[in-house]
């Protein structure tokens, strides 16, 4: 068991690469705080998917763009579990459309629920991360949007790379504490955030992926599961593509 002992909260960790990442770190034996925005159902879902797995998990609502409400969803954590040894900074969304018709709110909403959640949830842990002792792990779902930019996405691409540079002050910041802060950037990944794309999107996006393919929520999931381990404890400020080569 690489998360023995470990307790992770993932944020909305209830659908999608959410519970994916929620899924695959409590298979390695870390406890799970699941946090949802609103849909109660699907996050009961996946702690009771947990717990079959003879894991631990609890679902806390929390609107993690919000600072307060990100304040005490790492509270309810700690209160649960003692401490935070990992934090999956996942909940995201899309607004896309191009710049000449993107309302300030499209922009606002996408910054906050990306970008400012990172912020906010990292306040949350930081200290009782660094008050234990132990270590910890901080991994930033970012994007291979925020690499390359794509048209559609300038709110997206600018949230997404946002994380990329946030991550890597706050790992030379948090370094000395045996805290690592790392960024996974996944290409395309069948979920509701992609079911909006249209055919033309799907064949260009498999035409230009080396690999051929989407790839699966798994393939995030093992990916945050190894920067979450011991294994990766000389990495850090490190943004990690699984993407099927699309972006190198
Ligand atoms: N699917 C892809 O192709 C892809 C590619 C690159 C990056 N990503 C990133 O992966 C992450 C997961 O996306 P997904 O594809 O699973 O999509 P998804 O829409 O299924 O999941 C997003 C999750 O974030 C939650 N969320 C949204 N706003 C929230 C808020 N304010 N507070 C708490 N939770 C909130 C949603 O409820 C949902 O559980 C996102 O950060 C997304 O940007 C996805």
């Amino acid at each position: 068991m690489l998360l023995e002992g470990k307790v992770a909260i993932v944020t909305g960790g209830s659908r999608g690469i959410g519970r994916a990442i929620s899924e695959d770190l409590a298979k390695n034996g870390a406890k799970i705080v699941v946090n949802y925005n609103s849909n109660a159902d699907a996050a009961n879902e996946t702690v009771a998917a947990i717990n079959a797995l003879g894991s631990e998990a609890i679902a806390v609502q929390a609107d993690v763009s919000d600072f307060d409400q990100a304040q005490a969803l790492g509270k309810a954590a700690i209160e649960a579990y003692g401490q935070v040894d990992i934090l999956v900074n996942n909940a995201g969304t899309t607004k896309d459309t191009l710049l000449m018709t993107m309302k300030e709110a499209q922009w606002d909403d996408v910054m906050d629920i990306n970008l400012k959640s990172a912020f906010n949830m990292t306040k949350a842990v930081a200290r009782p991360m660094i008050r234990k002792k132990n270590g910890g792990r901080i991994i930033n779902i970012s994007s291979v949007s925020g690499l390359i930019g794509l048209p559609g996405q300038s709110n997206y691409s600018a949230s997404k790379a946002g994380m990329i540079g946030f991550s890597k002050a706050l790992a030379k910041e948090l370094g000395g504490r045996a805290i690592t802060v790392n960024c996974i950037a996944p290409g395309f990944i069948p979920t509701d955030l992609t079911s909006v794309l249209d055919e033309d999107r799907v064949k260009w996006i498999t035409e230009s992926t080396p690999l051929g393919r989407m790839g699966k929520p798994e393939e995030i999931a093992h990916a945050v599961t190894f920067l979450a381990s011991d294994h990766a404890a000389f990495i850090t400020g490190e943004t990690l593509r699984v993407d099927g080569g699309i972006a190198m």
